[in-house]
């Protein structure tokens, strides 16, 4: 079985009948979605909530009964990748451009499952650009701002126009050297006007499943 879908339906194992359930975007989160479809569609009730447009399409093809935003408090379990995860459980994510949605229904969850392949580990993290979501108006002025903390941002692309995010912003793909103290960084990033949220996740995950390589699974 490929790395993603064995931990992805691994994940799959901390959800319990009735719970909310946070819905993660990217390539490995399919396969747990996919996964939670096929539970449901044998009669196991959850409710979920989707962190991007691409996810509550999915989970809509897939009869997962959804929740309104508007309506949830709280949120038992989610689900949901990274792009890079550090021994204390910090992540980079964003690669998809779901940060800002991911974020806030990461700071209403219970219990935070991150499923992510092994190669995404590392001891500081820095290697994977920090995605930064910036207000369209004044990103120039938003970009430089950016760059005066460090980095090499770059404004995202997609079709050779700017990406835009689900929530009508921009991503500036921001590439730090090692980042030694990422809270300080999230602060220091959130700190500037035009930045709506950043790619940094600290604290936040309560356990990290990744593949070990070999077939098997290691839940850090
Ligand atoms: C989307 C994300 C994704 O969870 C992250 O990019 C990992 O994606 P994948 O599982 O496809 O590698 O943060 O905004």
């Amino acid at each position: 079985m490929n790395p993603k879908q064995l931990v992805g339906e691994k994940a799959t194992e901390y959800i319990k009948e009735n719970m909310i359930v946070g819905l993660g975007t990217g390539s490995t989160a399919y396969f747990a979605i996919m996964k939670i479809g096929e539970m449901v569609k044998n009669g196991f009730r959850i409710t979920g909530v989707p962190t991007s447009k691409a996810t509550e399409d999915l989970a809509l093809s897939l009869n997962i009964p959804l929740l309104n935003i508007a309506d949830v408090k709280k949120i038992d379990v989610t689900i949901d990748g990274a792009d890079e995860y550090d021994t204390h459980k910090n992540l980079i994510k964003g690669g998809g451009g779901a940060l800002l949605r991911e974020k806030i229904i990461a700071s209403i969850t219970e219990f935070y499952v991150i499923i992510a392949d092994k190669d995404k580990g590392c001891d500081i993290l820095g290697d994977f650009a920090v995605p930064v979501e910036v207000t369209p108006f004044a990103k120039e002025i938003t970009i430089n701002q950016l760059k005066a903390l460090g980095c090499e941002p770059k404004f995202r692309q997609k079709d050779a126009e700017l990406f835009i995010t689900d929530n009508q912003n921009y991503i500036a793909d921001c590439k730090f050297k090692e980042i030694k103290n990422p809270k300080e960084l999230t602060a220091m990033i959130n700190s500037i006007p035009g930045v709506v949220e950043n790619g940094l996740f600290v604290g936040m995950a309560d356990v990290i499943i990744s593949d070990d390589g070999e077939g098997g699974i290691i839940e850090i």
